[in-house]
């Protein structure tokens, strides 16, 4: 059995809200009790001071976000929940991460973007108000996530363009390192990923319409009963789609319960009388964590020491780990050996080679890269890994002239005068040997 490693973060800045609940920290929670599936979660507090500048605010929120998950059914024994900013490897790859990031990628990152349309629409500098820390958003996420070699990541849609940059930034380092950082893959829950807040847009501290997970009792009740509805009156039929009332019901509520809401609207149920359905639906599976989490937000002592925990946890992957790219980017104490790509004066020559490996996609795959890991060819993925390993073992012997036959599993990423050469090369070699 593979283990998966799943791995997500919630940026401690704001209080956590049903959408937090129903996008992230529910469905990493559930998975999280796999037998399969290796966990990590983290307060993601480097990310807060992106967009917080109130110290007190970034510390309640903390405390608030490790009790929610807390509450929630995340067990810290059998999984690594720890605070972003206990682990200083990750600021360190950031910077090496930093290092092989197109600038022009973070330009096109949507948070940057918006930012940027934005000041342009009102006439000001387009860069006006934008810290740098919010361009290399996507960079210190991608360190989060790359540190742990994560395979899945849930996150809300929002976030997909960062895993997808998390993906380039891995594959870039790869490419000038070798295989260090596994591929991540974004894990959406799907038709509730995006919930809707009080106005009937997306759940979002920014469009300040949210509810938040923990409120007592009585004051959920009056959210919900401030969620934003058309006038139909009492007994017209009323639409589900589109209804945020409707949406968020169904977030908590099995497709029976669903589809016997809908007919209820359908029937033309009054929006007073949705609402408290709705209400009870949603208190009847918070109310039991809501009572844990009153009791642990008393303690936070307690919380702080599970954290710690989390943190040697975490730091005993990050800190071996991060020494292993220090190497590998060529950060190393002087009187350890070089590589043969950087010896000079030819005593050993630096060789083209191929590398084998699998993806996330399971497939097997191969490919050949210069002595500077500059990708030559590429295969497609293979069924096994010995079909990859005979394929490959074929342009090892025959060269050039067999990849007419084989080009349906291969993508060309140099000229054949290049290929030619590194092929010539590694045959030079075999016969020698
Ligand atoms: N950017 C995420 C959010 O705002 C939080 C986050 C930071 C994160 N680092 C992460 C999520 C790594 C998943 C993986 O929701």
């Amino acid at each position: 059995m593979k283990i998966q490693r799943v791995l997500t973060g919630i940026t401690t800045s704001g209080t956590p809200h049903l959408g937090n609940y129903v996008g992230a920290i529910r469905p990493t929670v559930r998975a999280s009790r796999l037998a399969e599936v290796e966990s990590f979660y983290f307060l993601a507090d480097y990310h807060a001071l992106i967009k917080v500048g109130d110290p007190a605010r970034v510390q309640r929120s903390t405390l608030e976000i490790a009790a929610t998950w807390l509450a929630c059914g995340l067990d810290p024994e059998k999984v690594t929940f720890y605070r972003q900013s206990d682990i200083p490897e990750i600021p360190e790859l950031t910077w090496l991460l930093t290092c092989v990031t197109g600038k022009g990628m973070l330009n096109r990152a949507h948070a940057y973007k918006a930012s940027v349309d934005k000041n342009s629409g009102a006439g000001e500098d387009p860069d006006a108000g934008v810290t740098a820390g919010l361009f290399m958003y996507p960079v210190l996420m991608a360190a989060d996530i790359l540190m742990f070699n994560a395979h899945t990541v849930p996150v809300g849609r929002d976030q997909v363009q960062h895993i997808e940059m998390a993906r380039d930034i891995a594959a870039s380092f790869n490419h000038l390192y070798g295989d260090h950082f596994t591929l991540p893959e974004a894990a959406i829950e799907d038709n509730v990923a995006l919930l809707p807040g009080l106005d009937g847009r997306k759940m979002s501290k920014s469009y300040d319409n949210t509810i938040p997970l923990f409120v007592p009792r009585d004051q959920l009740r009056k959210l919900i009963m401030g969620i934003l509805t058309d006038s139909k009156a009492p007994g017209e039929p009323k639409a589900v789609t589109g209804s945020a009332v409707f949406q968020l019901f169904q977030a908590f509520a099995s497709a029976e319960e669903s589809a016997e809401f809908a007919q209820a609207f359908a029937q033309g149920i009054a929006w007073g009388d949705a609402k408290q359905r709705l209400f009870e639906r949603l208190d009847q599976e918070i109310a039991p964590l809501r009572a844990v989490y009153d009791e642990l937000i008393q303690d936070p002592a307690r919380i702080e020491q599970m954290l710690q925990q989390g943190a040697a946890k975490a730091r005993a992957i990050a800190s071996p780990f991060t020494a292993r790219l220090r190497h590998a980017v060529g950060l190393r104490r002087l009187d350890a050996g070089q590589t043969p790509s950087i010896t000079a004066s030819g005593r050993k020559v630096a060789l083209p080679s191929f590398k084998q490996y699998r993806e996330a996609d399971q497939r097997f795959y191969f490919k050949l890269v210069d002595a500077q890991g500059q990708l030559l060819l590429q295969s497609t993925g293979f069924e096994s890994p010995k079909a990859a390993a005979q394929s490959m073992a074929r342009i090892r012997q025959e060269g050039l002239a067999c990849l007419d036959d084989l080009s349906a599993q291969l993508s060309f990423q140099a000229g054949p005068e290049t290929l030619k050469s590194a092929l010539s090369q590694l045959s030079a070699v075999d016969a020698k040997s």
